[in-house]
């Protein structure tokens, strides 16, 4: 597959972060047993990824805007295109050694996202998309499964956690769905979440209380891939409300009728 220059832009910028967030990860195992523990360590190398996509994003692309999750909105002075990025998607995975969490970094053209990347370093899978052009692991195309019958199919999630969520209402959904399905998977990097969605390894996936950097990419990833994408009330307003609805049609129609009111 030939990429477009914008998205090796994004690559370029995406694997040289990768590298030091790989570096950090391999260094998070030591630090588990010391006193301070590895909290700091792991919010700077954060912050490091962060100014290494920063960086070289406005380099290649001077005058774009940033939505960075640890350093806010930077304006640019191009009005129309907008850098949403999250350095590091799955911080508790990595804080706790697992291996399950992804660098998201997407383009957004005035209200649009039209291209999308999310890489896994230690997997080595590298997702993107781009709007109109389809989704890609690898180079290899995706599509989202195809299967029809909730109870074959693997759901992902988010499960709301310390101070963060409506935990009651959390509860009834989990109850509701896993009635219906094979089995529900809390995997913990929603970027990554949405790529297997686009995969094709989940089926479907719901999640609360995102924010946009935690799934702009995704969100580019399950469209271009054939799926259905919406919030929790079935409109495309994702990045507003937080919340994400997605699979194939039958699998987001099907999850819709137990999720939506
Ligand atoms: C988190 C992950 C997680 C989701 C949380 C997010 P972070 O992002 O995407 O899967 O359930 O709501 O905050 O904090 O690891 O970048
Ligand atoms: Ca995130
Ligand atoms: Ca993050």
């Amino acid at each position: 597959m030939a990429r477009s220059a914008l998205l090796n832009v994004m690559v370029d910028a995406v694997r040289k972060a990768a590298r030091s967030l790989t570096r950090d990860f391999g260094e998070v195992e030591n630090l588990q047993v010391s006193h301070k523990g590895p909290a700091d360590f792991v919010s700077a190398a954060d912050r490091k990824a962060e100014a290494i996509l920063r960086e070289e994003l406005a380099r290649v692309r001077p005058g774009y805007g940033f939505l960075l999750e640890e350093s806010g909105v930077i304006e640019g002075t191009d009005p129309v295109h907008t850098w949403i990025v999250d350095p590091l998607d799955g911080t508790t995975n990595f804080l706790h050694g697992i291996p399950q969490f992804a660098i998201s970094v997407a383009l957004q053209k005035n209200d649009q996202i039209v291209a999308g990347v999310v890489y896994n370093p230690i997997m080595d899978e590298l997702y993107v998309a781009e709007r109109g052009a389809g989704a890609f692991v690898n180079d290899r195309r995706l599509r989202v499964a195809t299967r029809r019958d909730l109870p074959e199919c693997v759901i992902g999630t988010g499960i709301p956690f310390l101070g963060h969520g409506d935990h009651a209402r959390f509860a009834g959904e989990m109850q509701t769905v896993m009635r219906e399905v094979a089995g529900i998977r809390r995997f913990g990097s929603a970027s990554l979440d949405l790529a297997w969605v686009a995969s094709g390894r989940l089926d479907g996936f719901w999640e609360r209380d995102l924010k946009p950097w935690d799934m702009a990419a995704g969100l580019l990833l399950v469209r271009e891939a054939g799926g259905f994408v919406t919030d929790m009330l079935g409109r495309d307003r994702m990045l507003e409300t937080g919340s994400v609805l997605c699979g194939n049609e039958n699998v987001h129609k099907r999850l819709s009728k137990l999720l939506l009111g």
